[in-house]
């Protein structure tokens, strides 16, 4: 046998080690930068010192961006020497006005003492990509219960119907809450969730995937058990909310968007990153698969519809309907909608007065560099423009064979034929914005949800005004909107 001198060495001496600095200080070992740090940074600093705020021109958003300097020029993090790392000096300030986070409570002498100690130490982060952001580093979140009862109704983003359309899903506070579609019972409840729910698709009779987080801070997109009543899986993460969700039609992969710009496609069964992509100006509102599989494609704030390639996620084409003004199609707007229009095409809404049906393989023929794009986009004439006869933006669109139900800041609900120039019609209305729309998938019923935490249930052949109710367990003694539509 042989003896491994080195190693006994090793143990000897590590016991030592310990056993003297048990002598004079409690065991400790050094701060870790993913466990100790970052986890301080994303929940006091990033939503003024983030990718999109940059306050006082200082990002803290990954270590390569907290390593620079901001507007002050000085060091933010000098290694060895907090008393001359802004980060931390900053965090000690006697100045009310200069101590972060600025206009917050002093940070716990804990938190204080890991972020000086970590400087101290080095500022080291073995194995940390210092471009990877932080909130990245520190993987899934677990969230806090839902609160058992509310204080008031939550606003309400997210909405849809279960495959048998008898149940019906809606956002709430850390949940996602199952009504039932004809009685208005609460049926079930799966907490444990991020703190809005932006997004969700239904995979199957038990399983949905959501989208959602906290704005400027974090988001995912996570598989829910009705049955189990809690998250079963994250599939990915972003550093602000994930604002939308997208199931591809052979349910084999899940595409999630973000308000940062970016959508990550998933493989549904191993959370495997398929591909990633960032060509967004602005926050994404939609994302929807085409119906054939071929295309993802992704609504923006920034006035654009980005289409990817499903398979790689290459950039395939930019949708510009949304951002020409050209004859009576005039709007320059956000886009907040997006639905497959049944083939390789899509369906978008937003600001502006027309909703517009469009093919990737068109719109790529009529986009592109050329001084002429704009005249050409309009000649080629591909893009089909209905008039939905909202004022004000339209957020939330569900789509029924031809016809688009379509809602938003004027808290109507328009039925819109897209195949015909019939006039639109309001089939139902909300007191205030209405941010989710979904269709039963016979076609046979609306849901509606928005700001005054209100869903509303409206039969699609128009016999009934339908049913309404307050889609969260309200304490009795909060303020009662309405629970009726008259
Ligand atoms: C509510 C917004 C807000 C939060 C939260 C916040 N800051 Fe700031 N921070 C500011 C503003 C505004 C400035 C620019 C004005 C100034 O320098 O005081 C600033 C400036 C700074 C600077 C100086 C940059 C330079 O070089 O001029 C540092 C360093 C800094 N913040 C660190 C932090 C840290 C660390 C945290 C978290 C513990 C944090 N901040 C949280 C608003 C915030």
């Amino acid at each position: 046998m042989i003896f491994d001198i080195k190693h006994a060495f090793r143990i000897v001496a590590a016991l030592t080690l310990t056993i003297g600095s048990l002598a004079q200080a409690p065991a400790r070992a050094e701060q870790n930068f993913v466990q100790d740090i970052a986890p301080i940074v994303v929940k006091n600093c990033i939503a003024c010192h983030g990718e999109r705020t940059a306050l006082g021109g200082y990002r803290m958003h990954t270590l390569e961006a907290m390593m620079r300097p901001g507007a002050s020029g000085r060091s933010s993090v000098a290694a060895r020497d907090a008393e001359h790392s802004l980060v931390y000096s900053r965090m000690v300030s006697t100045d009310i006005d200069k101590r972060m986070p600025q206009g917050g409570e002093k940070l716990p002498p804990v938190m204080i003492n890991a972020i000086r100690m970590w400087i101290n130490e080095g500022a080291k982060a073995p194995g940390v990509d210092p471009k990877v952001p932080l909130v990245k580093l520190m993987g899934p979140r677990s969230h806090p219960a839902a609160p058992v009862t509310y204080s008031a109704p939550p606003p309400l983003a997210a909405v849809a119907f279960s495959p048998d359309g008898n149940t019906i899903a809606t956002g709430g506070y850390r949940e996602v809450l199952i009504w039932n579609r004809a009685t208005g019972a609460l049926v079930k409840r799966a907490g444990g969730l991020p703190e809005r729910i932006r997004a969700i698709q239904w995979l199957n009779a038990d399983q949905l995937v959501i989208a959602g987080g906290i704005p400027g801070e974090y988001g995912e997109a996570a598989v829910v058990s009705v049955k189990a009543g809690r998250r079963t899986g994250v599939l990915t993460t972003f550093p602000d909310v994930a604002s939308s969700v997208a199931v591809s039609p052979d349910g084999l992969r899940v595409a999630a968007g973000c308000a940062d710009g970016s959508v990550v496609c998933t493989e549904l069964a191993t959370a495997k990153p398929l591909w990633t992509s960032k060509v967004h100006a602005d926050q994404i509102t939609g994302l929807a698969f085409s119906a054939n599989g071929q295309f993802v494609a992704s609504t923006g704030r920034d006035k654009v519809v980005k289409v990817y390639d499903a398979t790689d996620g290459t950039l395939y084409t930019t949708y510009n309907g949304h951002n020409r003004n050209n004859g009576r199609y005039r709007g320059q707007a956000p886009v907040f909608a997006i639905a497959p229009d049944g083939t390789a095409g899509f369906v978008t809404v937003g600001g502006g007065q027309w909703i517009q049906t469009w093919n990737p393989e068109k719109a790529k023929a009529e986009t592109g560099d050329a001084g002429d794009m704009e005249t050409r986009f309009f000649t080629q004439g591909h893009t089909r423009y209905a008039e939905h006869g909202l004022s004000g933006d339209v957020f939330a669109m569900a789509i029924v064979g031809t016809t688009a139900y379509v809602a938003g800041e004027s808290g109507s609900i328009q039925k819109v034929n897209l195949a015909s120039d019939e006039k639109s019609k309001e089939v139902g209305k909300q007191v205030d914005w209405i941010y989710g729309l979904a269709a039963s998938p016979d076609g046979k019923w609306l849901a509606a949800v928005g700001f005054k935490g209100v869903l509303q249930v409206i039969p699609t052949d128009g016999t009934t005004t339908g049913t309404a109710w307050v889609a969260a367990p309200v304490a009795s003694s909060a303020p009662k909107p309405r629970t009726k539509q008259k």
